[in-house]
């Protein structure tokens, strides 16, 4: 008999190759593969406690009790585990992000990564680390990711059996640096699980996806073998073709600020200047700068000058999501 009660701690993570839109959208298998780097330093903790006392689940989600959506879309992902499991009981979830809300860094990938590792330790589950990246997919897509350490891929697969990440080098790898340069902004208005279920509505989407098997082959081998330049080509371009979908969607999705696109078009000519670094967006107007950490103080100072970049957040590659022996949290 397990212990009913555990704690797990995992990083959110930047994808290089964008995973948006899905071929199954319940069970959460994408439209292509993705790779992504986890951000290390960048916490989520989550506990959790299942006991015969509760008549429904519970979130605390940074101090403060959640319901409405936040609430039913765990209840549903626990319910996974309850019939993978046999349990009945519902389940106290405490959890808590490191990083600041509001910094437009998705925090889905890290809470469905710890909540995943906690909630199946808890119940006793066995699985192994293919098994716990396809559980976390079922709560959000890009939190398999979060799962193994480094630098991971999402192979895509045909079925819920083989949909799952893998990484393809640690942490230590590469001295990659990611920057976040937080632009004033909104909450965003539209989340990424709508935006997923519209990817199809764009006519760009075929054409994105036609090209997305070459686009990984290029970013697994520029990680591989440390090449800085061809990284920056594909991650950018990249990028913006998810960004293309989005904006030819029905109905459209703009998640560029005015500041988004100033500092997207400063990059390239500090790159051309000699700098290595490039720009990544996800579905918010932050941007993702990646860079080699040498350059990584003189470009913070450099983003931190431009005007409406509120703050800029800095992570280095992050290892896997793991269990923790006690809960910090109250
Ligand atoms: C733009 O994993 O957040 O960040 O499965 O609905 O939770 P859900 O979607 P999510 O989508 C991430 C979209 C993205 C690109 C990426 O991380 O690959």
């Amino acid at each position: 008999m397990s212990k009913l009660t555990a704690t797990a701690v995992a990083n959110p993570n930047i994808a290089f190759i964008k995973y948006w839109g899905n071929r199954d959208n319940s069970l959460r298998l994408p439209a292509n593969g993705s790779i992504s780097m986890n951000l290390g330093g960048l916490n989520t903790q989550t506990c959790i406690t299942f006991t015969p006392q509760l008549t429904a689940d519970t979130l605390s989600l940074n101090g403060t009790p959640a319901a409405g959506k936040s609430l039913s879309r765990m209840t549903a992902f626990l319910d996974i585990l309850r019939e993978l499991s046999g349990s009945r009981l519902f389940a106290s979830v405490t959890t808590e992000n490191g990083f600041p809300t509001g910094a437009g860094i998705a925090s889905s990938a890290s809470a469905y990564a710890a909540l995943a590792t906690a909630a199946s330790s808890a119940l006793g589950l066995k699985l192994d680390e293919a098994g716990l990246s396809r559980l976390a997919r079922r709560g959000s897509g890009s939190a398999c990711r979060s799962i193994p350490g480094g630098f991971v891929e999402w192979r895509m697969g045909h079925t819920d059996a083989d949909s799952y990440a893998v990484s393809i080098a640690p942490p230590e790898h590469w001295n990659l640096v990611d920057l976040v340069a937080v632009v004033q902004s909104q909450r965003k208005p539209v989340g990424s699980s709508e935006g997923h279920s519209l990817a199809g509505t764009s006519p760009l989407q075929q054409g994105r996806l036609a090209g997305a098997g070459a686009r990984l082959d290029t970013c697994r081998n520029a990680i591989l073998q440390r090449d800085f330049d061809a990284l920056a080509q594909v991650v950018e371009a990249d990028s913006n073709l998810m960004h293309a979908v989005m904006m030819t969607s029905r109905p459209a999705l703009f998640y560029w600020q005015p500041e988004s696109l100033a500092i997207m078009k400063l990059v390239p000519s500090w790159r051309r200047s000699g700098l290595p670094v490039c720009y990544t967006l996800d579905a918010g107007p932050n941007v993702h700068l990646l860079c080699l950490s040498e350059s990584a103080e003189g470009l913070r100072q450099r983003l931190s000058a431009i005007p409406g970049v509120s703050q800029v957040l800095l992570a280095h590659p992050g290892g896997p999501a793991h269990l923790a022996e006690d809960c910090s949290l109250v």
